[in-house]
């Protein structure tokens, strides 16, 4: 029994530094051009996550259209139609559990919102939203 709560407790520290060193690394990288700034906005994640935009196809979307703004349930992806798991990491442990699958879908994603790339202002900010929620 101790050894499942210590493999428990060592998962979710592991969990946690894979997210919070990607925070880090993207803060220090805001630092760089603004000396003065404070830190990740979950307003400003909220915003950036459910505003709608001409996005791909020209089609107007936010990532709300595909994931949903609850996310402790499924979303569907508006133009494959597949099912897109929880993107709550409380009820899907392997969400933003891995550095090149959190960068890898971020960069997809803002572009298929937003045209371009996220800044890391703009990353930092929408996972602190993320992890904000339930
Ligand atoms: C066209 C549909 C679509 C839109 C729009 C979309 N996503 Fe995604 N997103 C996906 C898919 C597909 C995956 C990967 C499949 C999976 O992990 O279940 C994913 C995965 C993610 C992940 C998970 C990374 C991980 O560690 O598991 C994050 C974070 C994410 N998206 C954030 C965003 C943000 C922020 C936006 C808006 C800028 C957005 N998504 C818009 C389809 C979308």
């Amino acid at each position: 029994m101790k050894l499942i709560y210590l493999l428990l407790f060592t998962f979710s520290l592991s969990y946690a530094s894979v997210v919070t060193d990607y925070l880090n690394s993207l803060k220090n990288e805001v630092k760089k051009e603004n000396s003065n700034f404070k830190g990740f906005d979950k307003k400003r994640g909220e915003k950036i996550f459910t505003s709608k935009h001409l996005g791909k196809k020209g089609k107007e979307i936010s990532c709300v259209s595909c994931h949903t703004n609850n996310f402790t349930q499924n979303g569907e992806n508006i133009f494959t139609g597949k099912v897109i798991k929880p993107l709550s990491p409380k009820v899907n442990p392997k969400r933003l559990s891995e550095l090149k699958t959190m960068k890898k879908w971020l960069k997809r994603n803002f572009k298929d919102v937003y045209v371009r790339e996220g800044t890391a202002l703009e990353k930092g900010d929408v996972i602190t939203y993320i992890l904000s929620k339930d």
